[in-house]
């Protein structure tokens, strides 16, 4: 493929998800196939700061498409945020002879990503990687499909002690202002109520539909809500729930992080894999978003 870029420099940023070492693996490979050279950037736009980058080949990233997390790190970069870390960034990019980027990872890594290339005119793509599925512009983010999966397994499990026990559960899910992973698990888990971000119920309509559940003799309930709750976390909803009602043995579990770890599943690795080979393909192309920036 005919392209003027020779150097691509790739990151993973933000919190890691499933996947991104599939992403990674694809963006080494197809680099590679296109003859291009490939650096890995450490600890996304930190290392950029700080000039922590590295050549990588097609053995860098054998035997990483099946594991969790990411073998380039990930973090959350408040230096990049200022002009003048953006240009210590760019700086460190021009060393290495970086001519394009690839980034994996989530809004803030978007976000990032687009002030870079409105500053310094450097062609990038983004890949979404983050359990939240809360880019728009693909029905399905990296790492989304195992963290559901993974919610749902968690809540598989707590129902065995909410029906031997007879209580009520509040299971509290990631996704920060995005509530696919809790309506997405709270369906496959069964739950009697989902509260999530975009739209919910009252606060008055959950306490009623689990009053009646207890009225009617159901034993045991599960109620799944995203962290991103208008209505408050779940600890603050079984607090309220149980200053109200003495219905159910009230317990509060959150999942917290163990929903970004682990194998991908088999959706998350080719979603990864595809975007990879896409990214890398968009970038030589030259491909640009309608509004006239470089794809991202
Ligand atoms: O964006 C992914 C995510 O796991 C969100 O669901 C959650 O709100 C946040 O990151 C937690 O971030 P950290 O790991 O930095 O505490």
């Amino acid at each position: 493929m005919e392209s003027k870029i020779s150097k691509i420099g790739v990151f993973t940023s933000g919190g890691d998800a499933p996947g991104m070492n599939a992403a990674l693996r694809a963006v080494v490979r197809t680099a590679i196939y296109y003859k291009k050279d490939i650096y890995g950037i450490m600890h996304g736009y930190e290392g950029m700061i700080s000039g922590d980058i590295v050549k990588l080949g097609a053995r860098s990233v054998g035997n990483i498409i099946q594991r969790g997390g990411t073998i380039l790190k990930s973090a959350r970069s408040k230096e990049f945020r200022t002009k003048e870390g953006r240009e210590k960034a760019f700086i460190n990019l021009q060393k290495n002879g970086i001519e394009a980027l690839v980034a994996i990872g989530g809004d803030g890594t978007f976000t990032g990503l687009h002030k870079l290339q409105e500053e310094y005119g450097i062609p990038a793509v983004c890949i979404p990687g983050t359990i939240d599925n809360d880019i728009a512009g693909t029905d399905f983010t990296v790492g989304f499909d195992t963290a559901t999966n993974t919610a749902v397994d968690a809540i598989d499990k707590i129902r065995d002690t909410a029906i031997s026990h007879n209580r009520l559960f509040f299971i509290e899910v990631m996704g920060r202002n995005s509530g696919y992973i809790a309506i997405n698990s709270g369906i496959a888990g069964g739950a009697v109520a989902t509260i999530i971000p975009e739209e919910s119920m009252t606060l008055d309509e959950l306490f009623a539909k689990l009053e009646e559940g207890g009225k009617t003799n159901k034993k045991s309930s599960l109620v799944v809500v995203a962290e991103g709750s208008k209505l408050g976390g779940a600890i603050e909803l079984a607090k309220k729930f149980s200053e109200r009602s003495s219905y159910f043995d009230i317990k509060v579990t959150i999942l917290g992080h163990l929903q970004r770890g682990g194998t991908p599943t088999y959706f998350d690795r080719v979603l990864a894999s595809k975007m990879g080979v896409a990214a890398v393909e968009g970038l030589l192309k030259g491909e640009k978003r309608r509004d006239g920036g470089n794809s991202q």
